[in-house]
């Protein structure tokens, strides 16, 4: 059992510490320059086993050849591109694998419409610019600055939601390996182990479209949705504990079953049809993801937990579920209710549910 930690989200490499340690000291394969880790330990890190006596446990369930792929890329010289629908755990994956690599996972880009060039060349302190005239002291770099510097992993989320101009500008850093400072006369030379992991959502198309220049840069690895409800229900399961220990939670190991019905429904309104096949469903807008069937499994657990008896019951979980269905309050609350009213009711050992449902539904 790991401590309580002193923040609320210590950062990957913080929070793993003690498996980062043995695997780097049980490893004896080839590192690439300024790894950390051999490829082989990175994908151990991310997968989970053993290294000496100390247990790794897995962060990603699913392929390991996706995996694999991944931290290959990550040693040439091409950048690696996460690409999935929300909540396939692309953000997750990259922040693993930065721990993983350069033992460092916050040198992080978050992309928005209204992310600057500055995000990824650099930055002045207007005080220092203004007293002292141009010079590295004034100089503020950016994340990807950093990173090349020091020949570690920069992240940037959400790459498509970068303006143009700033994509561009990440071209010319990576297939240059380059960053120049005009204003000093210098530039900046990446030393190896520096590469770039972007995530990116195929779903809600970024503003902005990649350029082609900029996709031909990335080497792209699609996550894809759990394959099947078992493996969903370990991954809600596992991640809904580890958070529910940061939060002194109750121990979700008695939740199972409610978990399964969670991940079930989710399923079903994600693919439009039930599980066995026979019923088709209208699809609702959400994009009830894993990552949203955790929240709704956590949130259920804080009620379990403060207002109820700790044990997680249908009534807990009733409105994350219908919040996380009900996205547009006309098309998907007839979604919501036709599925409550052809599928859930007809299942008898559903029935708490279905009447938890209903009375959230009003
Ligand atoms: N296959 C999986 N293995 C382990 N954890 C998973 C898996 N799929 C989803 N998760 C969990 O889902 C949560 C959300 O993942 P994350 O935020 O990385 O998704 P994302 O793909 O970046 O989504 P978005 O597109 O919304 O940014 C994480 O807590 C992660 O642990
Ligand atoms: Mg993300």
């Amino acid at each position: 059992m790991t401590e309580a930690p002193a923040v609320l989200r210590p950062h990957a490499e913080q929070q793993f510490a003690a498996e980062l340690t043995a695997l780097a000291a049980a490893d004896d394969r080839p590192r690439p320059t300024n790894w950390r880790l051999s490829p082989w330990a990175v994908v151990t890190y991310l997968l989970g086993g053993t290294a000496g006596d100390t247990v790794i446990t897995p962060k990603y369930v699913g392929s390991r050849r996706l995996i694999e792929v991944a931290v290959a890329t990550v040693a040439t010289d091409r950048a690696l591109l996460l690409l999935g629908v929300p909540g396939t755990a692309k953000s997750w994956v990259s922040e693993h694998l930065a721990a993983a690599i350069s033992g460092d996972s916050t040198l992080l880009i978050q992309g928005t419409a209204g992310t600057a060039e500055e995000a990824i060349r650099y930055g002045w302190n207007y005080a220092r610019l203004l007293a002292q005239g141009p010079s590295e002291a004034a100089l503020v770099p950016s994340p990807v600055m950093t990173a090349m510097r020091t020949g570690a992993l920069a992240r940037i989320e959400e790459l498509t939601r970068l303006p143009s101009d700033v994509q561009d500008a990440l071209i010319t850093v990576l297939s240059e390996k380059t960053l120049p400072i005009p204003e000093l006369g210098i530039e900046v030379q990446a030393r190896p182990g520096f590469n770039v992991i972007a995530t990116a959502n195929d779903r809600d198309r970024g503003v902005n479209e990649l350029s082609s220049a900029l996709r031909r840069r990335f080497n792209t690895v699609v996550l894809p949705l759990p394959a099947g409800v078992d493996e969903e229900v370990g991954i809600v399961a596992t991640r809904v504990a580890d958070l529910g220990r940061t939060l002194d939670l109750p121990s979700a190991t008695d939740a199972v079953a409610e978990i399964r019905r969670v991940v079930t429904v989710f399923r079903e309104l994600r693919s439009g049809l039930t599980e066995d096949g026979r019923t088709s469903l209208k699809v609702p807008s959400g994009s009830l993801s894993t990552a949203e069937a955790i929240s709704v499994v956590t949130g259920g657990l804080a009620l379990a937990a403060h207002f109820g008896d700790g044990v997680l019951r249908a009534a807990d979980v009733a409105g994350g579920i219908q919040g996380a269905v009900v996205k547009d309050p006309v098309a998907d609350r007839i979604a919501w209710t036709e599925y409550l009213e052809t599928v859930v009711r007809q299942r008898t050992e559903w029935h708490d549910f279905y009447r938890a449902c209903r009375e959230v539904a009003g």
